[in-house]
Formats: C-alpha cells, structure tokens, sequence
C-alpha cells in the first residue's frame, strides 16, 4: 500500500543541552564523536524517508499508485466492454486491420486481445506490461485465443521498450496512475510513434496514489513529453470522474 507518511527523525531535532557543552568543554573529543553518530543518525534516518515515501514519480515529484499486482480477472468483470465502450475508443484511435497497437500497462491483456482481433492477422499488437506475472498471463492467453499477433513486451517504470516508429496507436488503460515514470515512458512512447499515430488515456480523475490522476496533471505531462491533446471524451463513465484523453506527438 502507498505509504505517504514521512519518517521524521528524531535527532535531527537534537541540540546539544548545556550538559553537553560542559561536556564538551571537558572532554570535547567525545562530544565530537557523539556529533558524529547524530550525524549518522540523520542520514540513515534521510535513508529510510525515501524508502518509506517513495511511491513519488521520480521527474514529476508527484504521487502514484502501487502497481496491481493481484488476479488480472478483476479487468475481466462482465459488461466491460459496454461500460467503456471499448469499440468506440478503438475507432477513435483508429485502430483497424493491419494496424499496430500498443496497450502499455496490460494487466492480464484484456485490452490486448480485442485490439488483436481488430487489427487481424495483418496488424500486431504490444502488450507492454513491467509485471512478469502478467506477461506469462498474457501469452498463455494469447495461445489459449489462437491470436498469434500479440506480442508481449517486459517494460521498465521508465521505458515501455517498444521498437521505434513502430506503433499506429497506444492505449494505456487504467494505468497511468501507476507509472512510476511517467514523462520518460511518454518520451519513449512518442518515439515509438509512427508519424500520425494517435495515443490514449483512459483513467480517473484522483491524487495519483489512490488509483486515479487528475487529468490536468495528465495533460500536463503528455505535453512536457512532447504531445499535444487532440480530442477529450467521458464516454467511457460519464461520471465526469472518468476520462479518455487523445493525444498526437507534437513536431
Ligand atoms: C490497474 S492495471 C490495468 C490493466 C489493464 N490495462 C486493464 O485495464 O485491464 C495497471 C497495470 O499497469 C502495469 N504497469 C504499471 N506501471 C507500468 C509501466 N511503467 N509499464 C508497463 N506496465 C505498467 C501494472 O503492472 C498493472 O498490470
């Protein structure tokens, strides 16, 4: 779980007393050591604050959450598709025969698999996932579909590791807000982009470690990466919670 809390370390509060300095005075040596651990004291405790707070993304000092890491087959839950609408997001993004996608954050391939029957045996499908329970999961999927145009891919936090100029369209579903990185593995993603490749995001609206992410700070970011916003839907839950951002990379 997120762990947001900050360890304050209580020496780094300490000043030394009057008893001390008297101490000092005396035998100043031993009050030099004693600094000495007070010091060591504050670094370690430094050192523990970064691994107790460190669900902070490393360029946007910003909050995220803890990658999923429990049975994919809660993405499986019936309805799914009409719930998001998941053949309008694919016209939107232009996803067609022949077509290459990338789905960067695939969980157990949900998205994966229905990109790759659209594209058909003439496109090919990214399934990027940092996870390698759920690459394993996703290509047992694949053989048990017969889709031989899913190709799974073990990314980084900060590198979805997909070839460049390859892809026509991205999908990162409900996973941004886990992205440790997210500016780098945007940078990468553009890179990966063919010229006129389109990219969305599909996610909610949240403070980054509660599994969602503002959108603004979406947005906010695609630009810092190189992409600009094209078109803004919440069809997939017009809860006005839930958003689907299309982006293009800009020149
Ligand atoms: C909440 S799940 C969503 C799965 C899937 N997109 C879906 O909606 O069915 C988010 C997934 O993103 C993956 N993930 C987190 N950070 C990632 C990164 N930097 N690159 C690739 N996958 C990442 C996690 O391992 C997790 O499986």
């Amino acid at each position: 779980m997120i762990k947001e809390g900050i360890f304050v370390n209580p020496l780094f509060f300490a000043s030394p007393s009057s008893a001390d300095l008297r101490l000092e005075s005396r035998i100043g040596k031993v009050f030099m050591v004693k600094r000495r651990f007070l010091g060591v004291g504050l670094l370690v405790g430094l050192a523990l604050s970064a691994c107790t707070s460190g669900q902070v993304t490393a360029q946007t000092k910003r909050l995220f959450s803890e990658p999923y890491t429990g049975n994919p087959i809660i993405f499986e839950s019936p309805g799914r598709d009409q719930r998001l609408q998941i053949e309008r997001v694919m016209d939107e993004l232009a996803i067609g025969p022949g077509k290459v996608v990338a789905d960067i954050g695939a969980g157990g391939g949900w998205f994966a698999v229905r990109a790759a029957k659209r594209v058909q045996p003439t496109g090919q499908v990214y399934a990027v996932e940092i996870s390698q329970n759920f690459i394993n999961a996703i290509n047992e999927r694949a053989k048990r579909e017969g889709l031989s145009n899913i190709r799974t891919v073990r990314g980084t936090a900060a590198d979805p590791k997909l070839p460049d100029k390859s892809v026509d369209a991205v999908l990162i579903l409900k996973a941004y807000h886990e992205i440790a990185d997210p500016v780098s593995v945007l940078r990468k993603t553009r890179q990966a982009m063919k010229s006129g490749a389109l990219l969305g995001i599909i996610d909610k609206n949240g403070r980054g470690d509660d599994h969602g992410l503002n959108r603004e700070v979406v947005i906010k970011e695609a630009n810092q990466a190189g992409f600009k916003l094209v078109k803004s839907f919440d069809f997939v839950k017009p809860d006005d919670e839930d958003y689907f951002l299309v982006f293009s990379p800009t020149l």
